[in-house]
């Protein structure tokens, strides 16, 4: 019954160009924390609601983080409900059952995710939607679900794409000097339609059970970056992964930050390319923990925390919470995000995961945001110009905010001249008050 319902309500929606939701609910990055990273498949209502309990007393939530998202491995492995065809909680880990996990997660005032997969099973196994999109929408609806992260697992072969997308399809640079990606013998036509592939099928039918419900879930697709959804992410989702999952070591963060500096166009209001979960509290050092936190706010990623909050350090706390970054990537004025003015080691526009671009801005109604990295192995005299930031005048004065400090380092001028330990990224505001204006790029 649930699911006639569903069908019939999405034949009668209007939404099919973008994903404006009621209540500005994905107009603006997702904030929160997911069990993947800190538990895998070890996840449990306890631990959910641990997790919850520390977003709370940490402070976390008071800046703004929202979603206690529960991902893989929650549900009974064997198989779907034979009567309803609902999937079945883990009786043993969820002793409330999801919805009365949601029940506990909105009582301290916070938001609830769950996890599936546009395929038959979820990448562990378990039971996922396809072909079920509409029972399960409906029964992640009841139980008081706000975010769905979708995963891109175990797709049934009668449903998997005849091309592939390759990052040199829609950006000048090449993978390789002849412009081909590596390795792909199945690469799409120049001109294809990647909302015409399957991937995108697959994603919009999850996409109009969702919105067939009377409730409004936060739509994050995980394809991984595959079929461009750049391309058509934004009228299927709130938000959608652009690479693949993200894992502690440095060098993965800066090859993510690498792909995403070429599809930041894709970011706006209402739909965000996702660089995946934070690895901040997972054993990376402080300086690479300012420079992965640093620059996914700039990108206007989602922020989603993914460690243990029982063991999280101070210093790890205080760079989840930095106003001026938070500020930054929740912009009420200004969609776009960050992007490179300038790549450092390597020519412009070079497509090199090890060294991505180093100088980066980004308007904000409070200022213009500059980050300054350094993937050089030893600490480097850096200068962030004001001749070569867009929108700042060359030989110009400005009042500049030292972000991490959070303290004013007065009127500058010319440029702010830094030395940057390797890994890390230094970031300030540069604001108007010393005779020099800011050029807005967009009115
Ligand atoms: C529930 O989860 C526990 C702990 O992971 C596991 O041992 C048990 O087999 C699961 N139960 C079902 C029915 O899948
Ligand atoms: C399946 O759903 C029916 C109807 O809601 C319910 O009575 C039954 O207990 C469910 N079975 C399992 C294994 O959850
Ligand atoms: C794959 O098969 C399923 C089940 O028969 C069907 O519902 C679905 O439409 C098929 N997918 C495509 C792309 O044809
Ligand atoms: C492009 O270069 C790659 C190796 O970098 C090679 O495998 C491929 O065959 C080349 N493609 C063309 C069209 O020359
Ligand atoms: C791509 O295909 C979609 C249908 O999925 C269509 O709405 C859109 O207009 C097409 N875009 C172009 C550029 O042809
Ligand atoms: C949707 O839910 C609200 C309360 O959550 C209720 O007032 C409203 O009647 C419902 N609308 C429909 C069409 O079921
Ligand atoms: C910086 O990160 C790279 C990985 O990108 C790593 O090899 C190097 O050891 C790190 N340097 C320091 C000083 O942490
Ligand atoms: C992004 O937009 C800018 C400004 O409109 C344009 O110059 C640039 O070519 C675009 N980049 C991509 C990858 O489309
Ligand atoms: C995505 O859609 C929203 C809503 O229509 C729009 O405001 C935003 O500019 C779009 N994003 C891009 C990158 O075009
Ligand atoms: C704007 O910048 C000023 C510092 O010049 C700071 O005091 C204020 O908190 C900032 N506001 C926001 C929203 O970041
Ligand atoms: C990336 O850039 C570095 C520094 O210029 C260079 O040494 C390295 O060969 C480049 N890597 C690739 C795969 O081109
Ligand atoms: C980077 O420097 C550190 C010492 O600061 C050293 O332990 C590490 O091996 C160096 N890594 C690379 C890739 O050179």
């Amino acid at each position: 019954m649930m699911a006639l319902k569903s069908v019939f309500l999405s034949s009668l929606l209007p939404c099919a160009f973008a994903l404006v939701r009621p209540n500005d609910v994905g107009r603006l990055p997702a904030l929160g924390w997911n069990s993947w990273n800190a538990y895998h498949c070890d996840v449990s209502e306890d631990k959910i609601l641990q997790a919850a309990n520390f977003v709370v007393s940490l402070g976390l939530k008071d800046v703004g983080y929202e979603y206690i998202n529960v991902d893989d491995c929650w549900s009974v492995k064997s198989g779907r409900n034979t009567t309803t065809q609902q999937i079945i909680p883990n009786a043993t880990t969820f002793p409330d059952g999801i919805s009365g996990t949601a029940e506990q997660v909105h009582a301290l005032g916070l938001k609830i995710g769950i996890y599936s997969s546009a395929g038959t099973e979820t990448c562990a196994g378990y039971p996922a939607s396809i072909g079920y999109e509409n029972v399960d929408a409906a029964t992640f609806a009841a139980w008081g679900i706000d975010y769905l992260k979708y995963d891109n697992c175990n797709v049934p072969s009668n449903w998997t794409d005849t091309c592939v997308s390759c990052v040199s399809d829609y950006y000048t640079p090449a993978l390789n000097q002849n412009g081909s990606c590596a390795g792909e013998p199945s690469l799409c036509p120049s001109g294809y339609n990647y909302s015409t592939s399957n991937t995108a099928s697959r994603y919009r039918l999850m996409r109009d059970a969702l919105l067939a419900q009377n409730r409004t879930i936060l739509y994050s697709l995980c394809d991984w970056g595959q079929a461009y959804v750049e391309s058509w992410g934004n009228a299927t989702g709130n938000s959608w992964r652009m690479s693949d999952d993200i894992s502690p070591p440095f060098e993965r963060i800066l090859a993510i930050l690498n792909e995403n500096s070429f599809q930041l166009n894709a970011t706006d209001f209402w739909g965000h390319n996702d660089a995946d979960m934070l690895e901040v509290g997972n054993g990376i050092s402080a300086a690479q923990t300012r420079s992965h936190f640093a620059l996914w706010a700039a990108m206007k990623s989602p922020l989603i925390i993914g460690t243990d909050l029982s063991g999280v350090s101070d210093a790890d706390v205080a760079v989840l919470k930095n106003a001026y970054l938070l500020a930054f990537n929740q912009d009420a004025e200004v969609g776009a995000p960050a992007t490179p003015y300038k790549w450092g080691v390597n020519p412009d526009y070079t497509f090199n995961a090890s060294f991505p671009a180093e100088y980066w801005s980004g308007e904000s109604s409070n200022g213009t945001l500059v980050l300054v990295g350094n993937w050089l192995n030893e600490t480097m005299s850096k200068v962030a110009n004001y001749s070569e930031i867009p929108g700042l005048q060359a030989g110009g004065a400005y009042q500049v905010v030292d972000v991490w400090a959070g303290s004013s380092l007065g009127c500058v001028q010319n440029g702010v001249q830094v030395n940057v330990e390797a890994n890390d990224t230094a970031v300030y505001l540069i604001q108007e008050g010393c005779g020099s204006v800011i050029q807005k790029r967009r009115t």
